[in-house]
């Protein structure tokens, strides 16, 4: 029996995973803020017989404290880690910072990723096939980022802090790989198309607008999901790899820049100490 870990397991892509691995017969932990769509999960977990091998967490990740308190519950619960997913989003039309001070998708999509992957790791090693899958890039090369103003206190803009968001995921991906070398842990980065998800989010008139036109032109999450399970189930051979819905990316080149991936480390290290 494989233990997986979901975030956003609550909706979209990392619900119908959940679903797919409990019915498997797979031990499952579903993190999210929803505690109905939470225990949806359970209910559906009770209907097919995996009452005892799913587990639903009510965290707010854009908390550090957060991300701190459920991988100390994990860690002391479940001594293996098989996968570990990484799904959480929300779209936010307008800048809000967290209670903690940092701006809640920087906190969302980056530093909740940087704490979980580093804080489940040494219970990912001990599986037999280790995988960590991120849903939220390969992001494009580094002009999304925006050094100076990783958080965008000013000239707040959505669509570059989504873009920036899978930037950083990759870097975050390429700092993982360098600071475990020879770990049995395969780290990927997915970008699995346009899928008609929950679209979780705080959106605007006119980000609605264009997302009711994502809705039409996206597929359903039934076919997103066999490219998700494609690497979990067969875990790629290299460290870290990356791929465009089938089209692997290559992570050796610019936009993977270890130099990159190493000032970020450094500088999240810095807002985190
Ligand atoms: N959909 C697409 O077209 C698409 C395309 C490319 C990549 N992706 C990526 O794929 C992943 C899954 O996307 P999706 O579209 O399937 O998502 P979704 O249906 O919008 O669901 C988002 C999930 O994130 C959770 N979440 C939101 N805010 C949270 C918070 N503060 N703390 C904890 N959990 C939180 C939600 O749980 P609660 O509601 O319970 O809080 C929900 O389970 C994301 O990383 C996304 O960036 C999606």
């Amino acid at each position: 029996m494989r233990t997986v870990v979901i975030t956003g397991g609550t909706d979209g892509m990392g619900r119908a995973l959940a679903e797919t691995y409990l019915r498997r017969g797979d031990r499952v932990v579903v993190l999210g803020t929803d505690a109905a769509k939470g225990q949806a999960v359970l209910d559906v977990a009770a209907d097919v017989g995996a009452a005892g091998r799913a587990e639903f967490l009510r965290a707010d990740l854009s908390l550090v404290a957060e991300n701190r308190r459920v991988i100390e519950h994990i860690t002391a619960t479940y001594p293996v880690i098989d996968a570990l997913v990484l799904g959480a989003r929300y779209y936010r039309a307008t800048r809000v910072v967290t209670a903690e001070g940092f701006e809640s998708s920087f906190a969302l999509f980056y530093l909740s990723r940087y704490l979980l992957g580093h804080g489940l790791a040494a219970h990912l090693e001990r599986a037999e096939s280790p995988v960590l899958l991120d849903l939220s890039g390969p992001g494009g090369d580094l002009t999304r980022i925006r050094w100076g103003d990783l958080q965008f206190a000013h000239d707040y803009r959505p669509d570059e802090v989504m873009g920036q968001c899978g930037k950083l995921s990759d870097l975050l991906a390429v700092a993982f790989t360098r600071r475990y070398p020879g770990s049995r842990i395969r780290y990927v980065l997915l970008h699995p198309g346009l899928t008609a998800t929950g679209f979780t989010g705080d959106y605007d008139a006119a980000s609605a607008e264009i997302l009711a036109g994502m809705r039409e032109r996206a597929q359903p999450i039934e076919a997103a999901l066999p490219r998700l399970l494609r690497h979990l189930d067969n875990p790629p051979t290299a460290p870290l790899s990356a791929f465009m819905q089938d089209t692997p990316v290559d992570v050796h080149g610019e936009p993977f820049d270890p130099h990159a991936a190493d000032r970020l480390a450094a500088m999240t290290a810095a807002l985190l100490a």
